[in-house]
Protein backbone atom coordinates (compact mmCIF):
# COMPACT_ATOMS: atom_id res chain seq x y z
CA UNK A 1 0.00 0.00 0.00
CA UNK A 2 1.35 3.63 -0.90
CA UNK A 3 2.32 5.65 2.24
CA UNK A 4 -1.40 7.45 3.99
CA UNK A 5 -1.76 9.61 6.50
CA UNK A 6 -4.61 8.96 9.20
CA UNK A 7 -5.46 11.82 11.62
CA UNK A 8 -6.63 9.96 14.76
CA UNK A 9 -8.85 12.70 16.76
CA UNK A 10 -9.14 11.45 20.37
CA UNK A 11 -11.71 12.39 22.91
CA UNK A 12 -12.28 12.80 26.27
CA UNK A 13 -13.39 9.09 27.69
CA UNK A 14 -12.34 6.13 29.47
CA UNK A 15 -11.34 4.37 25.75
CA UNK A 16 -8.89 7.20 25.37
CA UNK A 17 -6.08 4.84 26.29
CA UNK A 18 -7.08 2.42 23.47
CA UNK A 19 -7.00 4.96 20.96
CA UNK A 20 -2.77 4.23 21.94
CA UNK A 21 -3.16 0.93 20.34
CA UNK A 22 -4.55 2.21 17.76
CA UNK A 23 -2.36 4.71 17.11
CA UNK A 24 0.48 2.06 17.14
CA UNK A 25 -1.05 -0.92 15.22
CA UNK A 26 -1.57 1.95 12.17
CA UNK A 27 1.87 2.82 12.42
CA UNK A 28 3.24 -0.25 12.33
CA UNK A 29 1.28 -0.74 9.28
CA UNK A 30 3.65 2.33 7.72
CA UNK A 31 1.02 4.99 7.86
CA UNK A 32 1.67 8.02 9.04
CA UNK A 33 -0.57 9.38 12.28
CA UNK A 34 -1.08 12.66 13.10
CA UNK A 35 -3.03 13.04 16.67
CA UNK A 36 -5.52 15.57 17.69
CA UNK A 37 -6.81 15.43 21.11
CA UNK A 38 -9.70 17.86 22.61
CA UNK A 39 -8.92 19.27 26.07
CA UNK A 40 -10.48 16.26 27.56
CA UNK A 41 -8.76 14.04 25.92
CA UNK A 42 -5.73 14.98 28.06
CA UNK A 43 -7.53 14.53 31.23
CA UNK A 44 -7.27 10.30 30.50
CA UNK A 45 -4.00 9.99 28.20
CA UNK A 46 -0.97 12.75 28.14
CA UNK A 47 -0.15 13.83 24.66
CA UNK A 48 3.27 12.44 24.81
CA UNK A 49 2.49 9.26 24.57
CA UNK A 50 0.46 9.63 21.74
CA UNK A 51 3.96 11.65 20.40
CA UNK A 52 6.20 9.08 21.30
CA UNK A 53 3.90 5.88 19.71
CA UNK A 54 3.40 7.97 16.20
CA UNK A 55 7.20 10.11 16.18
CA UNK A 56 4.56 13.26 15.12
CA UNK A 57 3.89 16.19 17.05
CA UNK A 58 0.18 16.04 19.01
CA UNK A 59 -1.92 18.96 17.94
CA UNK A 60 -3.56 20.08 21.23
CA UNK A 61 -4.46 23.76 20.97
CA UNK A 62 -5.64 25.68 17.90
CA UNK A 63 -3.89 28.80 19.05
CA UNK A 64 -0.93 27.34 19.84
CA UNK A 65 2.26 28.53 17.80
CA UNK A 66 2.49 26.63 14.73
CA UNK A 67 4.62 23.95 14.25
CA UNK A 68 4.70 24.74 10.44
CA UNK A 69 3.82 28.20 8.44
CA UNK A 70 0.44 26.20 7.49
CA UNK A 71 -2.61 27.09 9.40
CA UNK A 72 -2.15 23.75 11.52
CA UNK A 73 -5.94 22.67 11.11
CA UNK A 74 -6.27 23.68 7.75
CA UNK A 75 -3.09 21.35 6.63
CA UNK A 76 -4.25 18.29 8.44
CA UNK A 77 -7.23 18.59 7.33
CA UNK A 78 -5.89 18.42 3.90
CA UNK A 79 -3.19 16.21 4.96
CA UNK A 80 -5.89 13.64 5.72
CA UNK A 81 -6.29 10.38 3.59
CA UNK A 82 -8.88 9.55 6.45
CA UNK A 83 -9.99 11.02 9.31
CA UNK A 84 -10.68 8.81 12.65
CA UNK A 85 -12.35 10.18 16.16
CA UNK A 86 -11.61 7.23 18.17
CA UNK A 87 -13.33 7.09 21.10
CA UNK A 88 -15.80 9.42 20.25
CA UNK A 89 -18.00 11.18 22.80
CA UNK A 90 -21.17 12.20 22.58
CA UNK A 91 -20.00 15.72 22.79
CA UNK A 92 -17.87 15.62 19.86
CA UNK A 93 -20.78 13.50 17.39
CA UNK A 94 -22.84 16.32 18.37
CA UNK A 95 -20.42 18.65 17.87
CA UNK A 96 -19.96 17.44 14.03
CA UNK A 97 -23.81 16.94 13.79
CA UNK A 98 -24.34 20.55 14.14
CA UNK A 99 -21.60 22.19 12.54
CA UNK A 100 -19.86 23.42 15.17
CA UNK A 101 -16.05 23.80 15.19
CA UNK A 102 -15.28 25.47 18.57
CA UNK A 103 -11.48 23.60 19.32
CA UNK A 104 -9.11 22.05 16.91
CA UNK A 105 -11.03 18.80 16.25
CA UNK A 106 -13.97 19.87 15.40
CA UNK A 107 -12.07 22.47 13.61
CA UNK A 108 -10.27 20.27 11.51
CA UNK A 109 -13.44 17.81 11.04
CA UNK A 110 -15.43 20.25 9.60
CA UNK A 111 -12.23 21.50 6.78
CA UNK A 112 -11.69 17.90 5.89
CA UNK A 113 -12.50 16.33 2.48
CA UNK A 114 -11.51 13.15 3.56
CA UNK A 115 -13.51 10.37 4.82
CA UNK A 116 -14.71 10.61 8.53
CA UNK A 117 -14.69 7.13 10.45
CA UNK A 118 -16.70 7.68 13.91
CA UNK A 119 -15.93 5.03 16.76
CA UNK A 120 -18.55 6.06 19.28
CA UNK A 121 -17.89 5.09 23.24
CA UNK A 122 -19.84 6.19 26.34
CA UNK A 123 -22.54 5.22 29.05
CA UNK A 124 -25.07 2.36 27.77
CA UNK A 125 -27.70 5.67 28.50
CA UNK A 126 -25.71 8.32 26.68
CA UNK A 127 -25.50 6.19 23.30
CA UNK A 128 -29.20 5.27 22.97
CA UNK A 129 -29.94 9.47 24.00
CA UNK A 130 -32.48 9.79 21.51
CA UNK A 131 -30.39 12.90 20.53
CA UNK A 132 -27.54 11.08 20.24
CA UNK A 133 -29.33 8.52 18.02
CA UNK A 134 -30.63 11.06 15.55
CA UNK A 135 -27.15 12.56 15.73
CA UNK A 136 -25.82 9.71 14.62
CA UNK A 137 -28.13 9.20 11.76
CA UNK A 138 -27.56 12.14 10.24
CA UNK A 139 -24.15 12.35 9.94
CA UNK A 140 -24.48 8.68 8.71
CA UNK A 141 -26.99 10.00 5.89
CA UNK A 142 -24.37 12.38 5.03
CA UNK A 143 -21.81 9.69 4.71
CA UNK A 144 -20.15 9.87 7.88
CA UNK A 145 -18.71 6.02 8.52
CA UNK A 146 -19.67 4.73 12.37
CA UNK A 147 -18.26 2.06 13.95
CA UNK A 148 -20.78 0.63 16.23
CA UNK A 149 -19.76 0.26 19.87
CA UNK A 150 -19.67 -3.53 21.02
CA UNK A 151 -21.21 -4.59 24.25
CA UNK A 152 -20.48 -4.96 27.48
CA UNK A 153 -19.73 -3.73 31.30
CA UNK A 154 -18.67 -0.48 30.94
CA UNK A 155 -16.24 1.63 33.09
CA UNK A 156 -19.17 3.24 34.86
CA UNK A 157 -20.57 -0.21 35.97
CA UNK A 158 -23.57 -0.27 33.69
CA UNK A 159 -23.81 -3.31 31.38
CA UNK A 160 -24.87 -2.99 27.58
CA UNK A 161 -23.57 -1.09 24.54
CA UNK A 162 -21.17 1.62 24.77
CA UNK A 163 -18.50 -0.03 24.87
CA UNK A 164 -15.37 0.88 22.15
CA UNK A 165 -15.00 -1.48 19.16
CA UNK A 166 -12.37 -3.90 19.21
CA UNK A 167 -9.58 -2.16 17.92
CA UNK A 168 -8.79 -4.43 15.20
CA UNK A 169 -12.48 -3.99 14.00
CA UNK A 170 -11.50 -0.49 13.93
CA UNK A 171 -7.86 -1.18 12.08
CA UNK A 172 -9.79 -3.12 10.01
CA UNK A 173 -12.37 -0.46 8.83
CA UNK A 174 -9.58 1.49 8.26
CA UNK A 175 -7.71 -0.04 6.11
CA UNK A 176 -10.34 -1.35 4.20
CA UNK A 177 -11.65 2.06 3.50
CA UNK A 178 -7.82 3.23 2.82
CA UNK A 179 -7.55 0.32 0.45
CA UNK A 180 -10.56 1.56 -1.55
CA UNK A 181 -11.63 -1.60 -3.12
CA UNK A 182 -13.02 -1.79 -6.17
CA UNK A 183 -16.77 -3.33 -6.84
CA UNK A 184 -15.21 -5.97 -9.23
CA UNK A 185 -16.65 -8.92 -7.82
CA UNK A 186 -20.23 -7.09 -8.37
CA UNK A 187 -22.97 -9.62 -8.73
CA UNK A 188 -20.53 -12.65 -8.78
CA UNK A 189 -21.61 -15.66 -6.83
CA UNK A 190 -18.86 -17.31 -5.02
CA UNK A 191 -18.76 -20.70 -3.05
CA UNK A 192 -15.62 -20.81 -0.68
CA UNK A 193 -14.36 -23.58 1.81
CA UNK A 194 -12.53 -22.78 4.42
CA UNK A 195 -11.27 -25.08 7.29
CA UNK A 196 -10.75 -28.73 8.04
CA UNK A 197 -13.32 -31.57 8.44
CA UNK A 198 -13.70 -33.87 11.37
CA UNK A 199 -14.29 -37.83 10.68
CA UNK A 200 -15.25 -39.28 13.90
CA UNK A 201 -13.65 -42.44 15.27
CA UNK A 202 -15.60 -43.19 18.19
CA UNK A 203 -18.36 -40.45 20.11
CA UNK A 204 -15.18 -38.31 21.87
CA UNK A 205 -12.38 -38.89 18.95
CA UNK A 206 -11.95 -37.55 15.44
CA UNK A 207 -9.64 -37.73 12.43
CA UNK A 208 -8.72 -33.89 11.31
CA UNK A 209 -5.90 -31.84 10.29
CA UNK A 210 -4.16 -28.61 11.26
CA UNK A 211 -6.29 -26.25 8.72
CA UNK A 212 -7.02 -23.44 10.44
CA UNK A 213 -9.22 -21.52 8.14
CA UNK A 214 -7.88 -18.55 7.42
CA UNK A 215 -6.65 -18.90 4.03
CA UNK A 216 -10.63 -19.46 2.99
CA UNK A 217 -12.04 -16.44 5.67
CA UNK A 218 -9.66 -14.26 4.32
CA UNK A 219 -10.97 -14.46 0.95
CA UNK A 220 -14.58 -14.80 1.65
CA UNK A 221 -14.48 -11.37 3.56
CA UNK A 222 -12.43 -9.86 0.83
CA UNK A 223 -14.55 -11.26 -1.87
CA UNK A 224 -17.62 -10.12 -0.29
CA UNK A 225 -15.51 -6.43 0.28
CA UNK A 226 -15.23 -6.62 -3.98
CA UNK A 227 -19.05 -6.82 -4.01
CA UNK A 228 -19.62 -11.29 -4.62
CA UNK A 229 -22.18 -12.92 -2.90
CA UNK A 230 -20.49 -15.08 -1.37
CA UNK A 231 -21.11 -18.52 0.80
CA UNK A 232 -18.51 -19.28 2.95
CA UNK A 233 -19.10 -23.25 3.50
CA UNK A 234 -16.52 -23.75 6.77
CA UNK A 235 -15.62 -27.07 8.65
CA UNK A 236 -14.97 -26.75 12.37
CA UNK A 237 -12.63 -23.35 13.11
CA UNK A 238 -11.77 -20.40 15.76
CA UNK A 239 -12.59 -17.62 13.58
CA UNK A 240 -15.45 -15.62 14.11
CA UNK A 241 -17.41 -15.89 10.65
CA UNK A 242 -17.24 -12.85 8.44
CA UNK A 243 -20.77 -10.53 9.13
CA UNK A 244 -20.28 -10.28 5.22
CA UNK A 245 -21.37 -13.56 3.74
CA UNK A 246 -23.39 -16.37 4.57
CA UNK A 247 -21.78 -18.95 6.49
CA UNK A 248 -22.67 -22.81 6.23
CA UNK A 249 -20.92 -24.98 8.99
CA UNK A 250 -20.08 -28.58 7.95
CA UNK A 251 -18.38 -31.27 10.42
CA UNK A 252 -17.71 -33.97 7.85
CA UNK A 253 -16.07 -34.14 4.01
CA UNK A 254 -19.44 -35.83 3.10
CA UNK A 255 -21.81 -32.55 4.45
CA UNK A 256 -19.09 -30.41 2.87
CA UNK A 257 -19.14 -32.27 -0.38
CA UNK A 258 -23.65 -31.90 -0.22
CA UNK A 259 -23.34 -28.35 0.85
CA UNK A 260 -21.17 -27.35 -2.22
CA UNK A 261 -22.67 -29.58 -4.65
CA UNK A 262 -25.73 -28.14 -3.28
CA UNK A 263 -24.80 -24.18 -4.84
CA UNK A 264 -22.59 -25.40 -7.23
CA UNK A 265 -25.29 -24.90 -10.45
CA UNK A 266 -25.72 -20.79 -9.60
CA UNK A 267 -22.32 -20.62 -8.49
CA UNK A 268 -19.68 -18.09 -10.87
CA UNK A 269 -16.58 -18.84 -9.15
CA UNK A 270 -15.63 -21.54 -6.48
CA UNK A 271 -12.39 -21.78 -4.48
CA UNK A 272 -11.62 -24.77 -2.57
CA UNK A 273 -9.31 -23.37 0.40
CA UNK A 274 -10.52 -26.38 2.80
CA UNK A 275 -8.89 -29.05 4.38
CA UNK A 276 -11.39 -32.18 4.07
CA UNK A 277 -9.54 -35.22 5.12
CA UNK A 278 -9.62 -37.40 2.39
CA UNK A 279 -10.18 -41.13 4.90
CA UNK A 280 -12.87 -41.02 7.09
CA UNK A 281 -13.67 -44.15 9.44
CA UNK A 282 -14.83 -47.31 8.11
CA UNK A 283 -17.28 -48.05 10.92
CA UNK A 284 -18.09 -45.31 14.09
CA UNK A 285 -17.41 -46.91 17.33
CA UNK A 286 -20.80 -46.74 19.28
CA UNK A 287 -19.21 -46.42 22.39
CA UNK A 288 -15.37 -45.01 23.61
CA UNK A 289 -13.21 -46.75 22.72
CA UNK A 290 -11.05 -48.07 25.74
CA UNK A 291 -7.93 -48.21 26.18
CA UNK A 292 -7.78 -52.27 26.73
CA UNK A 293 -4.87 -53.69 23.95
CA UNK A 294 -1.36 -52.95 23.17
CA UNK A 295 -1.97 -51.45 19.58
CA UNK A 296 -5.06 -50.78 17.86
CA UNK A 297 -5.95 -50.12 14.04
CA UNK A 298 -8.70 -48.28 12.76
CA UNK A 299 -9.71 -49.39 8.72
CA UNK A 300 -9.82 -46.06 7.04
CA UNK A 301 -12.37 -45.53 3.87
CA UNK A 302 -11.04 -43.17 1.09
CA UNK A 303 -14.20 -39.85 1.15
CA UNK A 304 -15.55 -38.49 -1.65
CA UNK A 305 -13.08 -36.17 -3.48
CA UNK A 306 -15.17 -32.69 -3.85
CA UNK A 307 -12.71 -31.05 -6.15
CA UNK A 308 -12.84 -34.23 -8.66
CA UNK A 309 -16.48 -34.02 -8.81
CA UNK A 310 -16.62 -29.99 -9.17
CA UNK A 311 -13.90 -30.54 -11.81
CA UNK A 312 -15.56 -33.35 -13.73
CA UNK A 313 -19.26 -31.39 -13.70
CA UNK A 314 -18.00 -27.96 -14.68
CA UNK A 315 -19.77 -25.84 -16.93
CA UNK A 316 -19.63 -22.10 -16.88
CA UNK A 317 -17.57 -22.24 -13.14
CA UNK A 318 -14.10 -21.13 -12.67
CA UNK A 319 -12.73 -23.67 -10.35
CA UNK A 320 -9.80 -23.11 -7.93
CA UNK A 321 -7.98 -25.23 -5.76
CA UNK A 322 -5.21 -25.32 -3.34
CA UNK A 323 -2.69 -27.79 -2.94
CA UNK A 324 -0.90 -28.03 0.91
CA UNK A 325 2.04 -29.69 -0.02
CA UNK A 326 5.58 -31.26 2.32
CA UNK A 327 7.45 -32.23 -0.89
CA UNK A 328 7.61 -31.47 -4.88
CA UNK A 329 4.86 -28.91 -4.14
CA UNK A 330 4.92 -27.60 -8.28
CA UNK A 331 4.89 -31.20 -9.44
CA UNK A 332 1.97 -32.21 -7.15
CA UNK A 333 0.06 -29.19 -7.62
CA UNK A 334 0.50 -28.94 -11.58
CA UNK A 335 -0.78 -32.89 -11.39
CA UNK A 336 -3.52 -31.82 -9.10
CA UNK A 337 -4.75 -28.71 -11.88
CA UNK A 338 -4.74 -31.22 -14.61
CA UNK A 339 -6.25 -34.15 -12.72
CA UNK A 340 -9.19 -31.94 -11.31
CA UNK A 341 -9.80 -29.74 -14.23
CA UNK A 342 -9.12 -26.94 -12.06
CA UNK A 343 -8.68 -23.57 -14.07
CA UNK A 344 -6.14 -22.52 -11.34
CA UNK A 345 -4.24 -23.38 -8.73
CA UNK A 346 -2.62 -22.24 -4.82
CA UNK A 347 0.15 -24.47 -4.05
CA UNK A 348 2.10 -24.04 -0.73
CA UNK A 349 4.64 -25.77 1.00
CA UNK A 350 3.15 -26.08 4.50
CA UNK A 351 6.39 -27.41 6.19
CA UNK A 352 8.28 -24.12 5.41
CA UNK A 353 8.04 -21.43 8.09
CA UNK A 354 5.10 -19.22 8.29
CA UNK A 355 4.03 -20.65 5.56
CA UNK A 356 -0.06 -22.56 5.42
CA UNK A 357 -1.93 -24.27 8.44
CA UNK A 358 -2.27 -21.83 11.34
CA UNK A 359 -0.46 -18.98 9.74
CA UNK A 360 -1.35 -15.41 9.64
CA UNK A 361 0.97 -15.72 6.54
CA UNK A 362 1.48 -17.65 3.61
CA UNK A 363 3.34 -18.24 0.34
CA UNK A 364 2.29 -19.61 -2.69
CA UNK A 365 2.59 -19.99 -6.07
CA UNK A 366 -0.14 -19.79 -8.99
CA UNK A 367 -0.97 -21.91 -11.40
CA UNK A 368 -3.33 -21.41 -13.91
CA UNK A 369 -4.67 -24.19 -16.55
CA UNK A 370 -3.01 -21.92 -19.68
CA UNK A 371 0.17 -22.85 -17.76
CA UNK A 372 1.04 -19.22 -16.38
CA UNK A 373 2.77 -19.40 -13.69
CA UNK A 374 3.60 -17.07 -10.77
CA UNK A 375 5.73 -16.86 -7.76
CA UNK A 376 4.37 -14.51 -4.76
CA UNK A 377 5.82 -13.55 -1.47
CA UNK A 378 5.46 -14.40 2.09
CA UNK A 379 2.65 -11.97 2.64
CA UNK A 380 -0.32 -12.43 5.48
CA UNK A 381 -3.44 -13.93 4.35
CA UNK A 382 -5.48 -10.97 4.00
CA UNK A 383 -3.53 -9.15 1.74
CA UNK A 384 -2.98 -12.86 -0.53
CA UNK A 385 -6.49 -13.20 -0.58
CA UNK A 386 -6.78 -9.41 -2.42
CA UNK A 387 -4.05 -10.64 -5.25
CA UNK A 388 -5.78 -14.17 -5.51
CA UNK A 389 -9.09 -12.47 -6.33
CA UNK A 390 -7.01 -10.42 -8.75
CA UNK A 391 -5.58 -13.84 -10.81
CA UNK A 392 -9.09 -15.04 -10.40
CA UNK A 393 -10.52 -11.86 -11.92
CA UNK A 394 -8.11 -11.76 -14.82
CA UNK A 395 -9.63 -15.53 -15.69
CA UNK A 396 -12.77 -13.58 -15.55
CA UNK A 397 -11.78 -11.34 -18.21
CA UNK A 398 -10.25 -13.77 -20.65
CA UNK A 399 -13.15 -16.22 -20.53
C1 LIG B 1 -14.28 10.02 34.12
C2 LIG B 1 -15.05 10.48 32.91
C3 LIG B 1 -15.32 9.61 31.90
C4 LIG B 1 -16.05 10.02 30.77
N1 LIG B 1 -16.28 9.12 29.79
C5 LIG B 1 -17.00 9.49 28.71
C6 LIG B 1 -17.25 8.57 27.66
O1 LIG B 1 -16.83 7.41 27.67
N2 LIG B 1 -18.00 9.00 26.60
C7 LIG B 1 -18.49 10.25 26.53
O2 LIG B 1 -19.19 10.57 25.55
N3 LIG B 1 -18.24 11.15 27.50
C8 LIG B 1 -17.50 10.82 28.58
N4 LIG B 1 -17.25 11.72 29.58
C9 LIG B 1 -17.76 13.08 29.44
C10 LIG B 1 -16.89 13.90 28.48
O3 LIG B 1 -15.56 13.94 28.95
C11 LIG B 1 -17.46 15.30 28.34
O4 LIG B 1 -18.69 15.25 27.67
C12 LIG B 1 -16.50 16.23 27.61
O5 LIG B 1 -17.11 17.49 27.49
C13 LIG B 1 -16.13 15.70 26.26
O6 LIG B 1 -15.28 16.60 25.61
P1 LIG B 1 -14.67 16.28 24.18
O7 LIG B 1 -15.72 15.69 23.35
O8 LIG B 1 -14.22 17.60 23.68
O9 LIG B 1 -13.49 15.38 24.41
C14 LIG B 1 -16.51 11.34 30.70
C15 LIG B 1 -16.22 12.22 31.72
C16 LIG B 1 -15.49 11.82 32.82
C17 LIG B 1 -15.19 12.82 33.91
Amino acid sequence: MIKKTVVLGVTGGIAAYKACEIASRLVKLGIEVNVIMTKSAQEFVRPLVFQSLTNRPVATDMFKAPLSWDIEHISLAKKADLFLIAPATANIIGKIAAGIADDMLSTTVMATKAPVVIAPAMNTAMYKNKIVQKNIKDLSDLGYHFISPGEGRLACGDSGVGKLAEVDIIVDEVIDILSNYPKDYKDKKIIITAGPTREAIDPVRFISNHSSGKMGYSLAEAAAKRGADVTLISGPTYLKPPSSCKTIFVTTTEEMYKEVLNLYDESDIVIKAAAPSDYAAETISVNKIKKTQDDLSIKLKLNKDILKELGRIKNKQILVGFAAETVNELEYGKKKLKEKNLDMICINNVSKDKVGFGHDTNQITIVKESGEEKVFPLITKKELANLILDEIKDLMTES
